[in-house]
């Protein structure tokens, strides 16, 4: 079943979201085939595929090219694409196209910004446009520098009544949902009981009404996984052990087979 923005905003299946991240097109479908509701084409582009250390350097263009490959791969999973540092928050109107172009050329059913206070308008104004926005509070990795790193966040009563202030607010400026990164659980089941619509947690306990995880940690094919992720599969030991049979095929001389050529007759008898 195809699953919409309307779905996700008014959730009433008994059973959690799931959602998670794909960047191209194979793994978007496999991610489909699987039945996960919300299929995330995060920045973690930048670190899980790209090389980058970080999210920063994650343009446009690559979040385009990455947002279509996987609306080619996914039939009913909702596709979101996530919006790259300085794409929104500097000037409103240029915002509003890079928004927009993920919906109109990339394929995208919704975006998602990391959110803050300079978020709520732009939210508003977005979802008035006809581009859902899904929110993200608690840690927002673009962010790292001015937080000092990727520790937890909204750990002291101050930071987490602001977290909720925020988490409310986004709400009433129409977000369909709103992830919560790297919270307490105590903190992430408070805004998943205040808000109507849906909260899907990383690192934020069980109470969030849907979880989402980066798709390289869940199939094991991280350098560097984050201390809340889990890990469920072992795909970066099965590449190398296919990749190592493959140079010893080649090197023996077992690949190619003469299963795997053809030979031309008459080729040079002219
Ligand atoms: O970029 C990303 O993958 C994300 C998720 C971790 C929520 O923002």
């Amino acid at each position: 079943m195809v699953v919409r923005v309307t779905d996700i905003r008014e959730w009433d299946a008994d059973r959690p979201i799931t959602m998670l991240t794909a960047y191209d097109t194979p793994t978007a479908r496999i991610v489909d085939e699987a039945g996960i509701d919300m299929i995330l084409v995060g920045d973690s582009v930048g670190n899980t595929m790209l090389g980058y250390e970080n999210t920063l350097p994650v343009t446009i263009e690559q979040m385009m090219s990455h947002t279509s490959a996987v609306a080619r791969g996914a039939e009913n999973a909702l596709v979101i694409a996530d919006m790259p540092f300085l794409s929104y928050g500097a000037s409103r109107a240029d915002a509003i196209e890079h928004c927009g172009r993920m919906l109109k050329e990339a394929n995208a059913a919704a975006i998602k910004l990391e959110s803050g206070p300079h978020t709520v308008e732009l939210t508003e104004e977005l979802t008035n446009l006809g581009i859902p926005v899904q929110a993200h509070l608690g840690l927002t990795p673009q962010h790292e520098h001015q937080l000092g790193g990727l520790a937890r966040q909204g750990t002291r009563t101050s930071a987490a009544e602001q977290i909720i202030e925020l988490s409310s607010a986004h709400e009433t400026a129409g977000a369909f949902s709103l992830v919560l990164e790297h919270v307490p659980a105590n903190l992430a089941e408070r805004i998943t009981n205040e808000l109507e619509i849906p909260t899907i947690g990383i690192g934020a306990g069980t109470h969030c009404d849907g979880q989402v995880l980066v798709v390289n940690d869940v199939i094991g094919l991280s350098e560097r996984a984050a201390p809340f992720s889990a890990q469920f599969g072992e795909v970066g030991a099965e590449m190398r052990r296919a990749i190592d049979r493959y140079r010893d095929a080649v090197v023996q001389g077992e690949y190619p087979g003469e299963e795997h050529s053809h030979v031309e007759p008459d080729l040079f008898e002219s």
